[in-house]
């Protein structure tokens, strides 16, 4: 089994799609290698491609600011991305880019096994479903759910960029990291069918769409 360094070089190395050509760092995951929680964002922006790390810019500050008042600690968190180098300037990526980065994603993910996922906007969803075989829908349906598929939760977050357009949703945002923190410490003893109904957690398979 390839180790979460392997991966990373891997992903540094990596040349399956065009935005190799431009980029300046291909950004790795980053975090514990036991996380209760994984964070998915979209792709690297013009900081994080300086850098070489995810979400260290605006986008950044502000997920951590609701990490921070959630009360979750860097210890539980692993945090990555759909895709690994920057799309070009002001678009998402596209399904072709994402798709071919899904295997740095799925093999975190197995390495990891963190007991939820939260998937920040529609490039992470869209990536979640090409490694699940899901079909989740948008993030303006999903946002504020839970779902529980193959025993891992899934919590379906705006992306942070969409809260900074938007602050009006800024609340709901960090209460839903509240949300997520609460349902964490409800799993210590493991998942129950009390944890899935006190949350509403919607259960469901791997085909489904939502
Ligand atoms: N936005 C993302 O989706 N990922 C990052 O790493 C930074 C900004």
């Amino acid at each position: 089994m390839q180790s979460l360094t392997d991966i990373c070089s891997l992903i540094t190395s990596c040349k399956k799609c065009d935005l190799y050509f431009s980029r300046k760092k291909a950004v790795c995951g980053y975090g514990t290698d036991k996380p209760k929680l994984v964070i998915i964002g979209e792709a690297p922006g013009a900081k994080e491609d300086e850098v070489g790390k995810p979400f260290v810019g605006r986008s950044g500050n502000l997920l951590n600011k609701a990490l921070n008042y959630a009360g979750i600690l860097p210890k539980d968190v692993y945090i990555t991305n759909s895709v690994r180098c920057r799309p070009k300037i002001g678009k998402s990526p596209k399904i072709t880019e994402i798709k071919s980065c899904s295997d740095y994603l799925k093999k975190e993910l197995m390495i990891l096994k963190p007991l939820m996922l939260v998937p920040m906007g529609n490039s992470a969803i869209r990536s979640l479903n090409v490694i699940l075989g899901t079909k989740l829908g948008r993030i303006s349906e999903l946002e504020g759910s839970v779902i529980f598929l193959d025993e891992k939760l899934i919590a379906p977050q705006y992306h942070p960029a969409a809260i900074l357009r938007n602050p009006k949703k800024m609340e709901q945002f960090k209460d839903n990291f509240v949300k997520i923190a609460e349902i964490l410490k409800n799993l210590d003893n493991g998942f129950s069918d009390s944890v899935l109904s006190n949350y509403k957690i919607r259960k469901i398979n791997a085909s489904s769409s939502y």
